[in-house]
């Protein structure tokens, strides 16, 4: 990319969310010039950006304007409006990666499709249009409790996710295009962040074990190295190279992978964009996962992503009970506490479970840092003295 050493390189980011921000915290490094497109001019991102832009993403007048103003077209976020995208394509703009693969990655039957046919371990499967063929595909024995259902399209974070255990269960069907899934007897969640760049170079992070809270169904913590055996390591580090080669993909790809009480792996679903479980990379690796994005849609040498310490990444959540102006509790606490690194996202309004910022812990031992990350968790609060 000639133009990077001329310092007007503009990168266009398509949403404003702390991925954004984070992105263009780095971008601001190489002093590439950023564009930011939201609907919401208080986005986290939105103050940060060289230029913003408001406007939906799923307005095809807004994202093709948008995507008119600069060299490089990337994005935080897979929902999109994909027909834009693809316009600006067939005239020339670099978007990477590409609106193929995102039109893959929105819809998760063309996800499972796609793993399938490449021989990638991932959870049975069928599809299924509504309601009634489900349970003519119980009827036939084509599945059976417990199943998990998720729809196509639209989901994150749990939502557009069900899990149905028994006959009860399906009064609690989602209504919509959908697959349907075997229910897997999770050990852990892990997930691999992968690059590659344009000259297929391709560069894994180590491997994140996820800690999900259950009343959420987000994740609660995470923690880096993950604590499996280094034969799961590197398989599921395999596995998360075949997905990016085999897509032939440019940018990095988040892949969120299952291991069973019997030690197998599963793909479960796959990003093609910086993720909430790369958020510690800033502070634990020699290069952080938004810089590695930038090296890879750039086509720029991958960078090493050799760990400098080992980490856990607590998310900082909105209270239940809080819905209003932020307020944080207990920062000045945990500062107090080494190699306590906070990021706050700058979202004026606390919601329970919003995504207000996190915390990333670095020590030199693992335990140290699961230790502190527990204090971490106990001193922090967001509240507002708006009570929901
Ligand atoms: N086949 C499955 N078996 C057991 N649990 C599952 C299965 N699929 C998803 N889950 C659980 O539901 C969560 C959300 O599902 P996921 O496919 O990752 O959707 P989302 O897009 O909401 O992240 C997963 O992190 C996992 O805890
Ligand atoms: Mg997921």
């Amino acid at each position: 990319m000639e133009r990077l050493s001329t310092s007007n390189l503009k990168l266009g980011i398509i949403a404003g969310g702390q991925l954004g921000k984070m992105l263009i915290q780095e971008a601001s490094k190489w002093d590439i010039v950023s564009f930011v497109l939201d609907d919401d001019e208080d986005c986290p991102a939105g103050s940060l950006a060289n230029h913003f832009v408001k406007g939906s993403r799923f307005d095809f007048d807004s994202v093709y304007e948008f995507g008119k103003l600069v060299d490089v077209l990337t994005f935080e976020i897979e929902s999109i409006n994909i027909e834009a995208l693809q316009k600006l394509k067939s005239e020339g703009v670099k978007i990477i990666p590409d609106p193929d693969i995102l039109g893959l990655i929105q819809d998760k039957g063309l996800q499972k499709e796609f793993y399938s046919k490449n021989d990638i371990p991932t959870a049975r499967y069928i599809l299924s249009d509504s309601d009634n063929d489900i349970k003519k595909a119980l009827g036939r024995g084509e599945i059976s409790f417990p199943f998990v259902q998720k729809l196509r399209k639209g989901g994150y974070d749990g939502r557009g996710v069900a899990v149905i255990d028994n006959e009860a269960g399906l009064d609690s069907l989602l209504e919509g295009p959908s697959i349907i899934e075997e229910k897997i007897s999770i050990s852990k969640e892990i997930a691999v962040i992968v690059a590659r760049n344009a000259h297929g170079d391709v560069q894994s992070f180590p491997v994140v074990e996820m800690i999900f809270d259950p009343r959420a169904n987000l994740v609660d913590n995470l923690i880096c190295p993950a604590a499996i055996t280094p034969g799961l390591s590197e398989k599921a580090t395999k596995i998360a190279a075949q997905a990016v080669t085999q897509l032939d993909m440019v940018g990095l790809l988040a892949v969120e992978l299952f291991i069973d009480d019997q030690d197998r792996i599963y793909l479960n679903e796959i990003a093609p964009r910086p993720h909430n479980s790369g958020h510690h990379t800033i502070e634990s690796m020699i290069t952080s996962q938004y810089e590695q994005h930038l090296r890879a849609i750039l086509d720029l040498p991958l960078g090493s992503t050799k760990l400098k310490m080992p980490a856990v990444m607590v998310n900082i959540l909105g209270e239940e009970g809080y819905s209003g102006p932020v307020l944080y509790e207990g920062l000045k606490d945990i500062m107090a506490i080494e190699g306590v690194k906070i990021h706050l996202y700058g979202k004026k309004i606390t919601r329970p479970y919003r995504k207000m910022g996190h915390v990333t812990i670095i020590s030199d031992t693992l335990e140290e840092s699961i230790n502190k990350a527990e204090a971490v968790q106990n001193l922090i609060k967001v509240k507002s003295w708006k009570k929901s």
